[in-house]
């Protein structure tokens, strides 16, 4: 994976980004898909969460991390 910068890593939504999205593999650069692309996978994630022993992320959290990543996701491909 690339290195890369976090956007808005002081953000209080940025920092429920790291904290929650870093735990269990490399945190994924938000640039690195589109909203649409990101909703699918947040989706997967909250059951790889759910089915681990891991620290639970509550509603709420999923919504701060999906506006989070709205801001910073790649820009959506102009349909032609
Ligand atoms: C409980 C552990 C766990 C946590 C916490 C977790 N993930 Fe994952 N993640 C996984 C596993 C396991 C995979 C590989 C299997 C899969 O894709 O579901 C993965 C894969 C991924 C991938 C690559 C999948 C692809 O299609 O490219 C991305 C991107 C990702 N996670 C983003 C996130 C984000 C964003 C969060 C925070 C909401 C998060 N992960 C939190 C376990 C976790």
């Amino acid at each position: 994976m690339q290195p890369f910068e976090v956007p808005d890593a002081e953000t209080a939504d940025g920092k429920i980004y790291v904290r929650r999205c870093s735990l269990c593999h490399a945190l994924p650069d938000p640039a690195r898909m589109t909203y649409t692309q990101w909703v699918g996978v947040v989706g997967r994630m909250a059951q790889n969460i759910r089915s681990q022993n891991v620290p639970q992320v509550s509603d709420e959290e999923f919504q701060q991390i999906l506006l989070y990543l709205k801001r910073h996701a790649k820009p959506a491909e102009i349909a032609h």
